[in-house]
């Protein structure tokens, strides 16, 4: 090519989605050698034993009861109001903080990582966020002219690396004076951890001492992605009450997402929710988001937030949705129970799985063991620093024999 007719912010490398891709070699593997043979942990997303797509009935037959205009309309662009507040109730439950809180609703929670990343940085700093991460959050960071820094998400005792954390997150806002950092609690994609109450208060502290100096500004994006599928009833929901009374210049955005909690991954809807001891706070965050909302798509899927809507606002459909996801919730335990169980009796070291889809196994040639292991059929996505295995997509049986096979090739490429 001789030329180039794209701008030279514009100008990316020639790649497709490597997770994507991957999971088109498994479908391939299927097709040819038949689902009993192959293991596909590409995709996160809920898959039944048979590696189909869960699609839950509550969502769907609610979806297909609603009238045409109320699919076809536009949405308001900041949302509907009555999901707004739908929305914070599914987010919440019974742990709100005692603060003032805001939303906007986004397509995915991609869109709420986006506005974060967008409204509360500018052009040139740098976020802050883990070393296992959401690869996207440093696709989106690219796009706007943003820098990503690391911090190391575990120390030597597998636990969460408080000090690594403080440090980077110091050194980084004495240099910008304000910060966004992402946690991606609970159930960390890609290695299923989630933040005890204990460590939040830690990374609250470090926060709280840092808002000392009011020329801080501090903000916490906290990605609950897989909020619905973690821990045992809402206890994984109970770190909310946190963000009561915090300092003015610590803000916090929640980014909600309902693709995994509704399977509803490709209707785009969640939202961003802001959360400020200053009622002018949040204002300023909701006319923020609006805004973007109207520069980046304008608004929402209609049809999408009047699922949740009416799903919240009846007690039986409630219900019916609750039982319905806790019982997805209960194979999917099971199903990391399996591979975590099955994990320790292979001797293959993984890191500390709590909740979710994901469980991530540390090694250094997560390429070459991930290209190896396509030979026998099994599809794990390489990351960085290790190989995320999707329970989500693989049979509670399956789950049980994978970690012998990846011991066994990571041994035989020693
Ligand atoms: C860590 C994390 N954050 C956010 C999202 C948001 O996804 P969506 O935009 O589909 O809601 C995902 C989905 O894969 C994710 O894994």
């Amino acid at each position: 090519m001789t030329i180039n007719m794209v701008a030279d912010h514009a100008k990316w490398p020639k790649q497709n989605d490597a997770i994507f891709g991957l999971a088109a070699k498994a479908k391939e593997a299927i097709n040819k050698f038949g689902k009993d043979k192959v293991i596909d942990s590409t995709l996160g997303a809920l898959a039944d034993d048979e590696g189909n797509l869960i699609c839950m009935e509550t969502v769907y037959s609610e979806l297909k009861s609603l009238p045409n205009e109320e699919i076809a309309a536009y949405a308001q662009v900041a949302g509907q109001p009555d999901f707004l507040e739908a929305v914070q109730e599914a987010c919440f439950r019974e742990y709100r903080p005692d603060a003032f809180t805001r939303a906007v609703a986004t397509p995915g929670g991609t869109g709420s990582v986006k506005h974060a990343i967008t409204n509360y940085t500018n052009p040139g700093d740098s976020i802050l966020v883990c070393d296992w991460f959401w690869s996207p959050y440093v696709t989106i960071s690219e796009e706007i002219g943003r820098k990503v820094e690391f911090y190391t998400l575990f120390n030597e005792k597998n636990e969460f690396n408080i000090e690594s954390f403080k440090e980077n997150f110091e050194t980084l806002l004495k240099k910008q004076k304000r910060i966004v950092t992402i946690i991606n609690t609970p159930a960390n994609n890609p290695t299923g951890y989630s933040l005890s109450d204990k460590e939040w208060d830690m990374v609250l502290d470090i926060a709280k001492e840092n808002a000392k100096d009011s020329e801080n500004r501090i903000v916490i994006l906290v990605d609950v992605a897989y909020i619905d599928f973690a821990g045992v009833g809402q206890e994984r929901r109970k770190f909310f009450t946190k963000f009561s009374n915090l300092p003015e210049n610590i803000f916090i955005i929640i980014g909600y997402s309902m693709s995994k909690g509704y399977t509803m991954y490709g209707l785009r809807s969640g939202a961003a929710i802001g959360i400020s001891s200053s009622e002018d706070l949040v204002e300023e965050f909701y006319y923020s988001c609006m805004h973007s909302n109207r520069a980046n798509w304008s608004n929402g899927v209609r049809g999408a937030m009047s699922v949740m809507t009416h799903i919240a606002n009846d007690p039986v459909k409630l219900n019916a949705y609750e039982e319905e996801k806790n019982k997805y919730k209960q194979m999917l335990r099971e199903r990391a129970d399996a591979f975590v169980g099955a994990s320790k009796e292979a001797g293959l070291e993984i890191l500390p799985y709590r909740d979710g889809f994901f469980v991530s196994i540390p090694c250094d040639n997560a390429k070459e063991v991930s290209e190896e292991l396509i030979k026998e059929n099994m599809f794990v996505v390489p990351l960085k620093k290790g190989l995320r295995f999707a329970v989500c997509a693989v049979s509670e049986d399956k789950c049980k024999l994978s970690p012998t096979i990846i011991k066994r090739v990571m041994d035989s490429l020693k």
